[in-house]
Order: structure tokens, then C-alpha cells, then sequence
């Protein structure tokens, strides 16, 4: 008799950002008024068009897929040469940090390789993970069997969770217990706090004190503002001995419709085996690459390349300072409307909490229903994101500014 995996049905409801689609598509069926004045700040996809150097570095791509003499079938799982190298040296060799060509591995996705790093990972792991959290972390542990069932509030057995509040500026600690893999995600999905360099020298040295890996999201890092602020975790010596690095062109290069990103596994970074050997996780990554994965396609990794042209980077950064001008606009709206307002300096996010005695589920409801706008509910994101709903930046200027009006002009 085949057997279905049981572990998902210890899953709670459905994906989050699925259910608010489900939720407010009943809400549209149901106003069809209020539907034609909907912005959705839900989810954090990219409103703007693709920046011109990509375009053309997509029309070219394709142009060259249409003649004999240059047309690419499979290319190398992990990503090409080009891409790789690129890569390395813009974001990493170029602000003087250690990392080569072949530690990056191109792939679809920061979503797909946060889950997907799991196949390399033992599970026996003990896992730390920060609450409020990017669903994705916790759910692909719970799907790959490494936790045990959730309690009444939603918080698996096996995981320990790491309180993010206003009293440690949402930046988790280390914990006092040891935990084997950790996972930080530093400009924050969803709080929209930004880790500093202690912060994250306290979360290297706790990980080479017990031999633990840092899984560290840096898709946002872009959105950064503060000069100060490390923008990767090999910032910090001594993380080419313990961290794994998630970055994405998503939400740089307008890439949500596209798809590519990238994760960083260094040599030196080493896990153990069952009897207690040292083993470097690279060769582990590479394989898992080359066996279920056949590449991002040569047109998308040529798009990504463009990123990195003169031309590319103005454009990513004009793309930047229009969500953030966004982000200044929602978060002066909330706060002239009275709310408690988080985030949003050096991340695409605002993080409001919710007045005094509303669930996030039921602010959710308000703001779709009276100000016609989608957010997101933090308690989706865990149990310390409840009485708190997060704002997402990426829009139009116009829609940005209409969502700080009607957010003034609602009564709690
Ligand atoms: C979010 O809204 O949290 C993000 O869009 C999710 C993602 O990047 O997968």
C-alpha cells in the first residue's frame, strides 16, 4: 500500500500567503465595489517593470537561442561560469569579502534553496528559529519530518523558538540551549528589523562554539540604508566556518516573475556525520545540484548578469529608492494614525502593531474591509507576530500614498 508522506499533516492550514488569496478573493466575490479600489500590500512581489538592462539582455539571450551557432541546450546545474563569477566578485570580492566562483550556486529561487538545503542536513538537527519567521523555514522542517506536532499555539515540538519583541528590536538571541541550525534572516521578512555587526558577531561565535550552521537570509539585504549594517553574514569573521548565505535578484532586480537567485556555500563550512567526522558540506551541495536540478534557464541567468552592468546597477538602485520612498510614505501614515510602527528603514516592510485588544486576523479583516487594502496578518508568521500586521512597500508611489490616506482615516 503506498504511503503518503504523514509528516504534512502535522502542516497547520494552508500556506500563508495562499490563504489571504483565498480569503480575498471571497471578500471581491462579495464587494464588488470595494474590489475596484483593492491595493494589496500583502505579499511582497514587486510591482515595478523590469529594469531596461534586462530587458535587453533578454531580448539578446533569446535572439541567440534562435540561431544554430549560438543556441544552448543544458547548461552547468550549479550555473554558469559567467554568472558565478559575476556574482562572486560584485556582491562579495568587490566589499572585500572571501568567497569564490564555485561557493555559488545559481538556482531559482531563495524559497526553493531554503527548503531544498534540508536534503544535505542530518534530522537529528536541533533547530532554532526565530518567531515571528518567514513560514517557509518552519514549514520545509516540518514537511522533511524534523519536528514533531504543533500545540494549541501553533509551535512545533523540536523547534526552539526565538522570541523577536520590541524589547530586543525583533533581532533574535542566542539561546541559552544549543541548537544545531539556525535560521536568521537579516534585513527581516516580516518585522523589517536589520541585524547589527555585534548582533551577528554574538551569532557566529555561538555557532562555531557549537559547531552549529547559520542559515542566513539576506534576500532583502539591498534595502539596507544604514551604512553600518553588515549586508552578508561573511561580514563577520569567522561565518565562512559556519554560515550558509540565501541571497535573491527577487526583490533587487524585480526578478518574483523571473526567478533566479543564489546561495553561497563556502569549503571551509563543515557539518558531521553520523559517527562524528567533520565533513564539508560544498561537495554535498553540489551533488544534490547536479542530480535534481538542471539550471536556471540561459536566458534568466543572462538577465541576472545585466544586474551587474554599469547600467544594471543604477537601475536596481532606482528601483530601491522607489520602494523606499514607499516605505517612508507607509510608515509616516501609520504612525500619523496612531499606530505603533516598526521596520521599514532598512527593509521593504513595516511591522504596525495592532491597537490595544485586536488580533492580527481581525485588523487583517478591518483594513480589507473598511480601507479596501490588503495586509498580512503576523500572526501568520508565528505566535509572537500576533497583534501586529506587516505592510509590504512594493507598489506604486500613487497606491502607497492612497494606502497612508486610508490607513488615517480608519476608527479602531
Ligand atoms: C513575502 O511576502 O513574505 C514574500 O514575498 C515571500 C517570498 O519572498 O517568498
Amino acid at each position: 500500500m503506498a504511503q503518503l508522506n504523514d509528516h504534512y499533516l502535522k502542516l497547520k492550514a494552508g500556506y500563508l500567503f495562499p490563504e489571504i488569496g483565498r480569503r480575498v478573493r471571497v471578500f471581491c466575490e462579495q464587494n464588488v465595489e470595494a474590489a475596484k479600489r483593492l491595493i494589496r500590500c500583502g505579499i511582497g512581489d514587486v510591482t515595478e517593470p523590469l529594469p531596461p538592462a534586462v530587458t535587453k539582455a533578454l531580448h539578446a539571450a533569446v535572439d541567440e537561442m534562435g540561431t544554430r551557432e549560438t543556441f544552448k541546450g543544458y547548461g552547468p546545474e550549479q550555473g554558469y561560469e559567467w554568472l558565478r563569477g559575476a556574482i562572486a566578485k560584485n556582491d562579495f570580492r568587490d566589499q572585500g569579502l572571501d568567497v569564490a566562483d564555485d561557493e555559488v550556486f545559481v538556482s531559482d529561487g531563495s524559497k526553493c534553496d531554503c527548503g531544498n538545503i534540508l536534503d544535505i542536513l542530518g534530522d537529528k538537527n536541533r533547530l532554532a528559529i526565530s518567531d515571528p519567521v518567514y513560514p517557509v523555514y518552519v514549514d520545509t522542517n516540518v514537511m522533511a519530518g524534523h519536528t514533531g506536532d504543533a500545540d494549541a499555539s501553533g509551535a512545533y515540538a523540536g523547534i526552539t523558538y526565538l522570541p523577536c519583541t520590541p524589547q530586543n528590536g525583533f533581532i533574535p538571541e542566542p539561546p541559552p540551549t544549543p541548537a544545531d541550525v539556525i535560521y536568521l534572516c537579516s534585513p527581516n521578512n516580516p518585522t523589517g528589523a536589520a541585524a547589527t555587526r555585534p548582533q551577528l558577531q554574538a551569532w557566529v561565535k555561538y555557532a562555531l562554539d557549537h559547531n552549529a550552521i547559520l542559515l542566513f537570509d539576506a534576500a532583502y539585504e539591498a534595502y539596507i540604508s544604514n551604512p553600518a549594517l553588515p549586508h552578508s553574514i561573511y561580514e563577520i569573521p569567522g561565518a565562512r566556518e559556519c554560515a550558509i548565505e540565501f541571497r535573491s535578484f527577487s526583490k533587487n532586480g524585480g526578478f518574483t516573475g523571473v526567478r533566479c537567485a543564489y546561495t553561497v556555500v563556502p569549503k571551509s563550512l563543515l557539518a558531521s556525520t553520523s559517527s562524528g567526522e567533520r565533513k564539508p558540506l560544498h561537495p554535498l551541495w553540489l551533488r544534490r545540484m547536479t542530480t535534481k536540478f538542471n539550471g536556471v534557464s540561459y536566458l534568466v541567468q543572462r538577465a541576472a548578469e545585466s544586474l551587474y552592468s554599469p547600467d544594471g546597477k543604477a537601475q536596481v538602485r532606482a528601483l530601491i529608492e522607489h520602494y523606499m520612498g514607499n516605505a517612508r510614505i507607509l510608515r509616516d501614515g501609520a504612525t500619523r494614525a496612531g499606530l505603533q510602527v516598526f521596520g521599514g528603514v532598512d527593509a521593504p516592510y513595516i511591522w504596525v502593531q495592532t491597537p490595544a485588544g485586536v488580533t492580527s486576523w481581525q485588523a487583517f479583516d478591518k483594513i480589507l474591509g473598511e480601507a479596501n487594502v490588503v495586509v498580512t496578518p503576523g500572526s501568520g508568521f508565528g505566535s509572537k507576530g500576533e497583534g501586529y500586521f506587516r505592510i509590504s512597500s512594493f507598489n506604486s508611489r500613487a497606491n502607497a500614498e492612497e494606502v497612508a490616506r486610508r490607513l488615517q482615516a480608519l476608527r479602531w
